[in-house]
């Protein structure tokens, strides 16, 4: 049975680039289909990977294409009029039918020029009034940024922040920059926002470094919230990557089945998370 509304948003973010941000938005967007779960996947990267890699279909003239996403809404938006935008994950089944993306493009990046008219932080809170009704969760995948408009936005929309991390110090660092940012700036950007954990990213069991910043991972959120599915670095999210596929694609073969179940497990350690959230603060 599908999940209570209001969906959990989740903001998915790390100072630190390419520890798998993405890739981790894309993974548990699949593993929420899969359960039947409707998602709205928000992609606020004006790298736009989201929004390829789920095969979001955009115009291709390129003012058309910016107009349609989100940079063409968050100039001004009317309280949801991201309905306008959004667009089902181009990968087919079960996946198009319970996925839908918000697209972005590279003029989003200009949205940082008016961060300071009134109000500018909550303009995606506003793009997303009543829209995220029709869904069982919310994913926003963030840019690899902290003190950013960008940034500011998805929080300011967010209930829980999820962060990827690899088992190294630049990355462990970038996660630390992100819960202290939430400590100290939560009463301006946004009470209610939490860290839901912490997710071990191209994890590889047989390096030291791995095991003890794994360690340092549990130190920055507790034990409880360090997900105990640890993602190994395989070429097969490579393959999914270049191509633009779901993990269960024939293409990626037992290994990307394999993946995939890990980010079901995953899936439901974070609902689990969020469930006994929702029950203490009940
Ligand atoms: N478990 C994994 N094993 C091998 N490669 C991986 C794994 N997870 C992610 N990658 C690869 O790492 C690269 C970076 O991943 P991704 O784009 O998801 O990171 P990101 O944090 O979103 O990056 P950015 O900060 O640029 O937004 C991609 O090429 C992706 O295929
Ligand atoms: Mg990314």
């Amino acid at each position: 049975m599908a999940p209570a509304h209001p969906p959990p948003h989740i903001a998915v973010a790390n100072h630190k680039g390419g520890v798998a941000k993405t890739s981790t938005t894309a993974g548990l967007a699949a593993a929420a289909a899969e359960a039947g779960h409707r998602v709205l996947v928000v992609d606020m990267d004006s790298q736009y990977n989201a929004t390829r890699r789920l095969r979001a279909a955009l115009p291709a003239d390129p003012a058309d294409r910016a107009a349609a996403s989100l940079a063409g809404v968050l100039q001004s938006p009317a309280r949801g009029e991201a309905a306008r935008i959004v667009t089902p994950c181009g990968w087919g089944g079960i996946y198009s039918e319970h996925i839908d993306v918000c697209p972005s493009d590279l003029d989003l990046e200009l949205l940082g020029l008016t961060a300071g008219l009134p109000g500018a932080e909550r303009r995606l809170l506003r793009a997303l009034a009543g829209v995220v009704d029709a869904y069982d969760l919310v994913l926003i995948d963030c840019p690899p940024a902290l003190l950013s408009h960008l940034v500011d936005n998805a929080w300011t929309a967010s209930d829980y922040i999820l962060i990827p991390c690899e088992g190294e110090f630049e990355a462990v660092h970038g996660a630390r920059r992100v819960v202290e940012r939430v400590a100290r700036d939560r009463e301006n950007l946004n009470p209610d926002l939490e860290i839901l954990g912490i997710i071990p990213t191209r994890f590889r069991s047989t390096l030291s470094v791995h095991r003890t910043r794994l360690q340092d991972m549990e130190k920055l959120v507790g034990p409880d919230g360090v997900c105990p599915v640890k993602f190994p670095e395989l070429a097969v999210m490579k393959t999914a990557t270049e191509n633009a596929l779901p993990l269960t694609h024939p293409r990626c073969g037992s290994e990307g089945r394999n993946m995939a179940a890990l980010f079901r497990d995953a899936y439901a350690w974070a609902r689990k998370r969020i469930s006994h959230n929702q029950e203490s603060n009940a």
